[in-house]
C-alpha cells in the first residue's frame, strides 16, 4: 500500500515540472506506458498474497485512473495555452498606417479647360483640334494676314522655317475645319499656342479656346448671346460685360470683350490698371475674305468667331497675379486645386 501511495506522490512531484505537451507525453510514458511505473505495478499484483490482492488491485487502479485523468486535464490546459500563444504570435497589428500611393491631380489649367469645354458642349458646340506646329498659311495667310502685313507684328512668332511656325493662336483651326466641312458649323478648338514673350502676364506657351459658328443667317446678336451665356457660366451671372470695338484681320467687325474687374468690382485697381474692366476675349464676325479662302459662298453664309486665353481666365477665377506660377511645377501651388 505504501508503495502505491509513493507512486502517486512521485507522480504529483513529477507533474510539477511539466510545462509543455512534450513534457506531458514523457510523463505519460513514464507512468502509463507499456513499461511504465503503474503498468509494472499492475503486473506485480499476481505475486502478492491472494487475500491482499483485491485491496491492492483496487488501490493501484485508483491511482491509475487518477493519473489518467490528471494527464487528460493537464493536456487540455496545455493545449489551451498553446492556442492562446499561437493567436497572439500570429496577430496582425492593424494600427500600423497603410502604404499610400500618392495620387496625382488635374492641373488648374486643364481643369479650367474642361470647364470651358463643358459649357460650350452644353450649348451644342463640337470640339475640334489642330496641329501646334502649323503652316504659315493657316496661322496667317488664310486668316487674311498676308506676309509683310503689319498685323503680323501683333504676335511674336516662333518660326520653324519660312513656311512653318508654332501656331500663335487657335484661329487656324477655323480654316482647317471649314476646309473639311460645310456649314452649319458650331465648333470650339481648345489647345496650346506659342508666342515669343515672357513676363508676369505672358509665358511662351499658353492655352486658348477658339470658337466659331457658321450658318445662313448668323448675326452679331448670336455672338453676344453665346458669349454672355458663357461668361455668366464661367465667372458668375452678376459680372458686368462690355463689348469694345477692336481690330482683327480675320473678323469684321471685331470686338474685345471685357468683364467688370472682379478684384475691385469696377472701382479701379492694379490688376485692371484702374479701368475697372478686364479684357477676356477677342471676337467678331468672320471676315468674308476668310470664307473666300475656304470656298464658302459669302452671299449665303455668315458667322462669328471668338478666342480666349485660358490662363487669363484661370488667373481671374483663382485671383492669381503671376501667370508663370502655372508652369513652375511647384507642388505647394498645384495642390491647392
Ligand atoms: N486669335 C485672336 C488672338 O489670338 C483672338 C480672336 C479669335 C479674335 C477669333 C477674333 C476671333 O488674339
Amino acid at each position: 500500500m505504501e508503495e502505491i501511495l509513493s507512486l502517486k506522490n512521485s507522480f504529483l512531484e513529477d507533474s510539477k515540472s511539466v510545462n509543455s505537451l512534450a513534457d506531458l507525453q514523457q510523463l505519460k510514458v513514464k507512468y502509463l506506458g507499456k513499461k511504465g511505473l503503474v503498468t509494472s505495478k499492475l503486473k506485480t499484483l499476481s505475486s502478492i498474497p491472494p487475500e491482499l490482492r483485491p485491496a491492492s488491485g483496487k488501490a493501484v487502479n485508483e491511482v491509475k485512473v487518477y493519473i489518467e485523468e490528471e494527464i487528460k486535464r493537464k493536456e487540455s490546459l496545455l493545449k489551451q495555452e498553446e492556442h492562446k500563444r499561437r493567436i497572439l504570435s500570429e496577430a496582425i497589428d492593424i494600427t500600423l498606417p497603410g502604404k499610400f500611393t500618392p495620387f496625382g491631380r488635374e492641373h488648374p489649367i486643364n481643369k479650367i479647360l474642361s470647364e470651358i469645354t463643358d459649357i460650350f458642349v452644353s450649348m451644342g458646340f463640337a470640339v475640334e483640334e489642330g496641329p501646334e506646329v502649323e503652316l504659315d498659311y493657316y496661322n496667317f495667310e488664310a486668316l487674311n494676314i498676308p506676309k509683310n502685313h503689319p498685323a503680323r507684328d501683333m504676335q511674336d512668332t516662333f518660326y520653324i522655317s519660312d513656311e512653318v511656325v508654332l501656331r500663335t493662336h487657335t484661329s487656324p483651326v477655323q480654316v482647317r475645319v471649314m476646309e473639311r466641312k460645310n456649314p452649319p458649323l458650331k465648333v470650339i478648338a481648345p489647345g496650346k499656342v506659342y508666342r515669343c514673350d515672357a513676363d508676369i502676364s505672358h509665358t511662351p506657351m499658353f492655352h486658348q479656346v477658339e470658337g466659331f459658328m457658321v450658318d445662313t443667317d448668323i448675326a452679331f446678336s448670336d455672338l453676344k448671346g453665346v458669349l454672355e451665356s458663357f461668361i455668366h457660366s464661367i465667372v458668375g451671372i452678376e459680372t458686368p460685360i462690355r463689348f469694345r470695338p477692336s481690330f482683327f484681320p480675320f473678323t469684321e467687325p471685331s470686338a474685345e470683350i471685357d468683364i467688370g474687374c472682379i478684384f475691385c468690382s469696377g472701382e479701379g485697381c492694379r490688376v485692371c490698371k484702374t479701368t475697372g474692366w478686364l479684357e477676356i476675349l477677342g471676337a467678331g464676325m468672320i471676315n468674308p475674305k476668310v470664307f473666300e479662302m475656304v470656298g464658302y459662298d459669302t452671299d449665303v453664309y455668315s458667322g462669328f468667331a471668338f478666342g480666349m486665353g485660358v490662363e487669363r481666365i484661370a488667373m481671374l477665377k483663382y485671383s492669381i497675379d503671376d501667370i508663370r506660377i502655372f508652369f513652375e511645377n511647384d507642388m505647394r501651388f498645384l495642390k491647392q486645386f
